[in-house]
């Protein structure tokens, strides 16, 4: 049986669920809170694509949870330093091969090759920080190997012994945070023979980033991906199975990848003829297409121990929350007639209960502790759409032990179902944007109608599963916990498994 998915949507879905426009205008700010910022481009808006349930069901039954017990983000080998790869083999008593049976046990799905890819791809990049955005230098943004600074504007919110965890990450780190874990991974092959996948560690993001606006030609967004795939399609190894077991890490939303025919925006990486096969991680899917995978956008913290994700864990679980709901954002274009302001307007005029972080201008963009802090201080959090399905915002807040309400069931649900619980309400709430647009539903009403215990069983939910939606710092991972990095590599090593054979 062949997956659903596709490069483009198949017939069923029959609006336009990828039109490169709806999205990428948004993603255009490199510093870490003007992802709450939203910036009004005149032909952004797109009707909504109508929502298929049954393909929701299958994405999510795709997506059943790795670890049946109540602690998902516990794992259940090993640490890596018990069993060193190569290491002279120890027969049990009874006999059996103990290195074997451990690698075993350590790596389940099989190992990852990584392409020694021309640094022009990736470490060059980095190195001419200074020209990856066409506003301001990359080179504070990604420092500190792509964590970014240290985050002192918060330190009087969080605990003294956390403080080393908070960075001022950008929201496009992703390429660069992936690309150091892997190296180090405790399931990486040095033998393309024996590797069950092959990352590319190409910055494809980085790459793209500054030719995405002004004029810059077609040429200049899609030179990068077109030498990148001459020089992956060239491998011995890429005609083993067609891209099949070959992944990347796209650390922006796929938009930015997909322009076709008739379109302005973006690169046209995704539809290059070499790309066909191949698993894009990306921090905003395309829904129907199978080989878009969507993991969690960089947030600020990044655990260096188990017992800093503990810790946190603690932190956030005791916190005293004030305030009953609250939405960040920026109020440029919002006094229009959109979702956003609808709720912003709202909000303010429920300000008893709802409380608003206004980021217009630079108010959020640097060292301030504002979003945050209402995050920390809030059971619920609005996450409506922004110019595309998905925000940051979604992670800095339950980061922070607040509950996501959801108007969209692509903001989330269809995005990120390796690294959320399946069942929607168990961490989230559901309101139908119609229903607030004509005054229906009163978002107020029915987050006050949720019960008090109701509440604490999703905080507690959402606390569970906050390890898999972090970076942690360390480049080995942590120990006894798999984080997003852990959860989306060992996916992608399962997918590969499942379909060797079905595309040989
Ligand atoms: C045990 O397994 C390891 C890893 O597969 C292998 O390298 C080693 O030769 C085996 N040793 C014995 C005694 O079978
Ligand atoms: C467009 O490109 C030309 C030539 O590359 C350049 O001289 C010009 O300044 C650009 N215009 C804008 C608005 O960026
Ligand atoms: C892969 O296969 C194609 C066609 O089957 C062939 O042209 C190409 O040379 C092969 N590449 C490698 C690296 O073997
Ligand atoms: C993608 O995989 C299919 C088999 O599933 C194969 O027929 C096709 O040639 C592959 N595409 C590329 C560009 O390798
Ligand atoms: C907010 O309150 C003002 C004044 O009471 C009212 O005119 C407006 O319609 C309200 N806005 C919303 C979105 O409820
Ligand atoms: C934030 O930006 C302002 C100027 O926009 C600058 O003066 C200030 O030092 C920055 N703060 C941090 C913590 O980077
Ligand atoms: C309000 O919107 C919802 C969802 O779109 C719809 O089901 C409902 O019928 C609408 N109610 C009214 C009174 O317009």
């Amino acid at each position: 049986m062949l997956p659903i998915s596709m490069t483009t949507p198949p017939s069923k879905p029959p609006s336009k669920p990828k039109n490169p426009e709806l999205s990428s205008n948004r993603k255009n700010y490199s510093n870490l809170f003007q992802p709450y910022l939203s910036f009004h481009h005149p032909g952004t808006c797109l009707p909504l694509a109508i929502l298929l349930l049954h393909i929701f069901l299958l994405l999510s039954a795709r997506s059943l949870p790795f670890f049946p017990t109540s602690h998902p983000s516990k794992i259940l080998f090993p640490p890596s330093t018990t069993v060193t790869p190569g290491h002279s083999a120890t027969l049990d008593v009874d006999g059996s091969n103990q290195t074997a049976l451990n690698l075993n046990v350590l790596c389940p799905y099989g190992k990852v090759y990584v392409y020694d890819l021309p640094s022009f791809f990736n470490h060059e990049l980095l190195k001419n920080c200074h020209e990856l955005s066409p506003w301001n230098s990359g080179c504070d943004l990604f420092s500190n190997h792509g964590f970014g600074k240290v985050a002192n504007g918060i330190s009087k919110l969080v605990p003294e012994n956390l403080r080393h965890a908070w960075h001022w990450t950008d929201q496009f780190a992703l390429e660069i945070l992936h690309h150091n874990r892997m190296m180090n991974y405790r399931c990486r092959s040095l033998e393309p023979e024996s590797a069950t996948a092959f990352y590319i560690p190409f910055y494809a993001g980085l790459a793209v980033g500054k030719y995405l606006w002004y004029n810059h030609t077609f040429e200049d967004r899609d030179r990068y991906c077109e030498m990148m795939l001459d020089w992956v399609n060239n491998q011995p190894y890429w005609n083993r199975s067609h891209g099949w077991d070959h992944f990347i890490t796209m650390g922006r939303i796929t938009w930015d990848f997909r322009r076709i025919e008739g379109r302005v925006w973006g690169s046209s990486c995704i539809y290059m003829p070499g790309m066909r096969n191949i698993t894009r991680l990306l921090i905003e899917r395309n829904p129907w297409d199978y080989f878009d995978v969507g993991v969690p956008y960089p947030t600020g913290f990044h655990p260096s121990t188990a017992s800093d994700v503990m810790g946190w864990q603690d932190f956030v679980r005791q916190h005293q929350r004030k305030t009953l709901y609250c939405f960040a954002g920026g109020t440029r274009g919002f006094y229009r007639n959109d979702f956003r302001g609808l709720l912003l307007s709202q909000c303010y005029n429920n300000s008893d209960a709802c409380r608003v972080v206004d980021c217009t201008g630079s108010k959020c963009s640097n060292g301030t502790s504002a979003i945050l802090e209402s995050f920390l201080d809030s059971d619920f959090c609005l996450q409506p759409r922004g110019d595309s399905f998905t925000r940051r915002s979604i992670f800095d807040c339950m980061v922070a032990g607040s509950i996501p309400v959801f108007f969209w069931r692509r903001t989330a649900y269809m995005q990120y179902a390796w690294f959320l619980p399946s069942q929607p309400d168990s961490y989230s709430v559901f309101i139908h944007r119609g229903e607030v647009q004509n005054g229906t539903t009163s978002i107020r009403a029915v987050l006050e109608s949720i019960s008090k215990e109701k509440v604490k069983m999703m905080r507690e939910k959402v606390i569970e599963y906050l390890p898999r939606i972090v970076y942690a710092k360390p480049n080995e991972g942590l120990e006894g916990i798999k984080d997003a990095f852990d959860i989306a590599v060992e996916g992608v090593l399962r997918r590969v498994k499942q379909k060797e054979g079905v595309y040989k």
